[in-house]
């Protein structure tokens, strides 16, 4: 300021300038307003040290008017610095603004795979009717495999069985669960009755067949057990999976581990028994294999034949899966498609 200038008529247009200082409209604009007028060497505080060179007379008037700049200043940096925090918090609370009433994302529960759904069924059937769940290896020896089960080293019904050899261990994958009957004898002896579920392995692969799948293994060992007893037992297993309208019919076969050998049929679960494409018009589906267990495969397993009789079942899981679940390809239960499994 010029020396020369009188000090109210300075103060007089310093107040005129503050009455046109536009509003601050950010927090920005407001500090520096701030520090310009009010801060430590901020032009009110200038004027305040000056004070003293003011000539006696006009010294009430000049502090007058400073005071008024002050509180002017003061009352600006209040009433904006308010309506700018308003604004802010007002931007918040729109920009955070959720509909309380909207639908939550619901949380996907997760099911168990079609095929160990059918798998429990089975075993839980046959439980209830005093079963024991025995599991065998699935690396296993060409003794229990084959041997024990009564399949001599060049019985031609070894080739019904395309066989995956283990390298550089003298192991296969095992062909079926029919081997569990043998480990189960040896470790229990007699009376035993002995549900095996697992997976078995054959070089085989087209709509109805998978290099690996799954199959449950029933046997029963005691005194006088009869082909009826089988025949009860199988039926009454199969109205327990299928209903009680469901036929049953035994039909001659020949596996080498029993004697006499059958397949079991059921009337078509598809059609009904009015015949369809699934059983070929015949009203009838093949489930299961079964029969009386042989004598070589008791004292393979170290019980006496002539004290003790059995029989024995074995059925492939994914066929009555695909069955029951009207599934036509059996390659869709191990790509692991969600789309697919998502409809059990
Ligand atoms: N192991 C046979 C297979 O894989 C199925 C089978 C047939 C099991 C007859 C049995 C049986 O216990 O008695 O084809």
């Amino acid at each position: 300021m010029a020396a020369t200038e009188n000090p109210v008529e300075k103060l007089l247009s310093l107040k005129g300038e503050v009455a046109s200082i536009p509003f601050p409209t950010d927090e920005k604009e407001l500090d520096a307003l701030r520090v310009k007028y009010l801060g430590k060497k901020g032009i009110v505080s200038l004027i305040s040290q000056d004070m003293r060179s003011v000539p006696a007379d006009q010294k009430p008037e000049a502090g007058r008017l400073l005071l008024e700049i002050r509180t002017a200043v003061e009352n600006l940096v209040e009433t904006s610095g308010a309506e700018i925090k308003r604004n802010r918090i007002r931007l918040e609370i729109e920009n955070e603004f959720f509909d309380v009433t909207l639908p939550g994302t619901a949380p996907r529960f997760g099911a168990a795979h079609p095929i160990s759904a059918v798998m429990d069924e089975i075993v839980d059937i046959f439980s209830g009717m005093g079963f024991q769940v025995e599991e065998g290896p699935e690396a296993e020896s060409d003794l229990y495999n084959f041997e024990k089960l009564n399949f001599p080293p060049d019985h031609p019904a070894r080739d019904m069985q395309d066989t995956f050899h283990l390298l550089g261990v003298d192991k296969i994958l095992r062909t079926h669960t029919s081997p569990v009957q043998i480990r189960a004898m040896e470790k229990y002896g007699a009376p035993l009755a002995v549900i095996a579920p697992g997976k078995v392995y054959r070089c085989d692969a087209d709509v109805t067949h998978s290099p690996m799948f799954h199959q449950i293994e029933g046997f029963v060992i005691d005194k006088k057990i009869t082909m009826g007893d089988m025949k009860g037992t199988l039926q009454t297993f199969i109205h327990r999976l299928y209903g009680k309208d469901t036929k049953v019919r035994f039909r001659p076969s020949f596996f080498p581990f029993v004697e006499p050998g059958a397949e079991m049929d059921v009337s078509c679960v598809i059609c009904g028994a009015k015949g369809c494409r699934v059983c070929k018009n015949s009203g009838w589906l093949e489930i299961l294999g079964a029969g009386m267990i042989h004598p070589n495969v008791l004292s393979a397993s170290g019980i006496d034949p002539n004290a003790w009789g059995g029989f024995a079942f074995g059925l492939g899981i994914e066929r009555i899966a695909m069955l029951k679940y009207g599934v036509d390809d059996i390659r869709l239960f191990f790509e692991n498609d969600m789309r697919f499994l998502r409809q059990f």
